[in-house]
């Protein structure tokens, strides 16, 4: 499995507190049957943006750690930039060094915020797309804006933006509604890439084994693919910087759901 957001870097966000936290965090990644994880820390959050050049040096040094304690899973430095009008002069061209990017690829991580409105987000994105990024939304199913103009998404998933989900989302972790979401999201098969978006040891962390099962049995339910195998299909692609064409949905779908379903969020 890839895991394609975490905040396994020390010091940098609000994510791992130090360097025994983030080795522990990977260990919890790689009993969870993750091979690759993306450290994306937090960029253009609050103003802050950390130097690209450090965030190289830090994860090369995680890298380092990981290896020498005998952890065998593959650190890619990315970033979650959140978008608002200074991304546009943070990422101003895709330039080889591949700067704030996922892995050296043309992807990009970005984060939506509440206060985000999909009109202007739209501009945002597609500019970005001009100047050769290749946009990952992250997590959007903690944007219920999103999901209430569900033919605007599908039409950026034409255009070639992939989307990110929280592994947590899952398992009911951020609550019975984001839980909701997710799974309308899944059913409409508009889900590309997982996360863990792991922060911690004790709370948010990169242990994804449950979200796993819970994966599992979903889509043996929805009798759909296992979206942990085609998220790391694509999250391949992503490593090797190819293009990832996923499948549009003609129209967006609604499931009607019954009662206790709507109770107990299963
Ligand atoms: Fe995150």
């Amino acid at each position: 499995m890839i895991d394609i957001h975490s905040h396994i870097l020390y010091g940098v966000d609000d994510g791992s507190e130090s360097r025994e936290m983030s080795l522990e965090m990977l260990r919890m990644s790689e009993a969870s049957g993750v091979t690759d994880i993306f450290a994306t820390p937090h960029v253009n959050r609050k103003g802050l943006v950390p130097d690209w050049t450090d965030l190289q040096a830090k994860a090369a040094e995680l890298q380092r750690a990981a290896d020498e304690t005998d952890i065998h899973i593959a650190i890619h430095l990315g970033a979650e930039v959140e978008l608002n009008g200074a991304t546009m002069d943070l990422l101003k061209e895709c330039k080889d060094d591949r700067a704030y990017c996922l892995g050296g690829s043309h992807y990009v991580l970005i984060e939506l915020t509440d206060r985000t409105r999909p009109n202007i987000a739209e501009n945002m994105l597609s500019t970005l797309q001009l100047r050769g990024y290749w946009p990952v939304l992250a997590h959007i199913e903690r944007f219920p804006q999103l999901l209430e103009e569900p033919d605007r998404l599908l039409g950026w998933i034409e255009k070639g933006i992939l989307c990110q989900c929280n592994t947590g989302s899952f398992t009911g972790y951020f609550g019975p509604k984001v839980k909701e979401r997710v799974r309308t999201l899944y059913q409409n098969g508009v889900i590309h890439l997982l996360g863990s978006d792991g922060h911690r040891t004790a709370f948010r962390t990169t242990d994804i084994r449950e979200a796993h099962e819970e994966l599992e049995r979903l889509a043996r339910k929805e009798k759909r693919d296992d979206l942990w195998q085609t998220a790391t299909a694509n999250a391949a692609l992503i490593l090797k910087d190819r293009v990832c064409y996923p499948d549009v949905p003609d129209h967006w779908h609604v499931k009607k759901r019954g009662f206790f379903s709507r109770l107990f969020g299963h």
